[in-house]
């Protein structure tokens, strides 16, 4: 697979000038856009509806949690934004009811385990009696079960990640998609938890995603291209 395929670059930019200035400076060096809560709120779902026109690919990072009913009348609305990935949280009525909103359409399901901003202290705070681990792979097991596409997970756990489904038995081709990804010796910024772009695709993710070591760079096309070049094409 080449290396660009491999990396989603996340727009967490102020406005939408800044957002099409990006993504113009960026240029051909980058196939695969993330457009998160930042941007949504500002016209990141007509920006997406953009980037498909123009042969990208887009993951809307909405995040969904809420009654199955909404959550499932939100996904077949956003279906027609055409993105190629959707985000919501990994519980199992907030994943079935996505799975039925996206219909027959080509959008992929993309599970939030556990945020990487939680430890094992924030869980028990939240009421949760679980290690970040044990909820992870519970997580991941129902998703599986739930028939998403994949899950969306700190690189340092795609390792166990991978081994579980394949445990289970679940689909080859299913997607881990990690964020927390820094070059080596990079800027950690607010990132706990972060491994190298190939140190995570070798520990089985399928796909990563990369923020501001791109888009605060003083150079981000160069920047982008680092990253795809210490990547490699498989
Ligand atoms: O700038 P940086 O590379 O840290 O950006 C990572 C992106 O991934 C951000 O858009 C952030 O919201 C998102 N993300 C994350 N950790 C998660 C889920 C999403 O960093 N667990």
């Amino acid at each position: 697979m080449r290396a660009d395929s491999r990396l989603y670059v996340a727009l967490d930019l102020p406005d939408m000038d800044s957002t099409r200035a990006m993504v113009e400076t960026l240029g051909d060096a980058v196939v695969s856009y993330k457009i998160g809560l930042q941007l949504l709120p500002l016209g990141g779902t007509e920006f997406a509806r953009e980037l498909k026109r123009a042969g990208k690919n887009v993951f809307l990072d909405f995040k969904l949690h809420d009654i199955g009913a909404t959550v499932e009348k939100a996904t077949s609305s956003i279906v027609g934004a055409g993105a190629d990935l959707l985000t919501v949280h990994a519980t199992p009525d907030v994943m079935a009811a996505a799975v039925r909103g996206r219909g027959e359409s080509d959008l992929k399901i993309m599970a939030v385990t556990v945020l990487t901003s939680l430890d094992n202290a924030a869980l028990v705070d939240m009421g949760y009696f679980n290690t970040v681990e044990e909820l992870v792979m519970h997580r991941v097991r129902q998703a599986v079960k739930t028939g998403v596409d994949g899950v969306i997970a700190s690189p340092l756990e795609a390792e166990k990640i991978r081994a579980l489904v394949k445990d289970i038995n679940g689909p080859k081709d299913f997607l881990i998609i990690t964020p927390g990804v820094r070059m080596p010796g990079g800027d950690k910024g607010d990132q706990k938890r972060v491994a190298t772009p190939k140190d995570a695709l070798a520990n089985g993710a399928s796909h990563i995603v990369v923020g501001r070591p791109i888009t605060q760079a003083p150079d981000p096309k160069a920047a982008a291209l680092e990253i795809l070049a210490h990547i490699g094409n498989d």
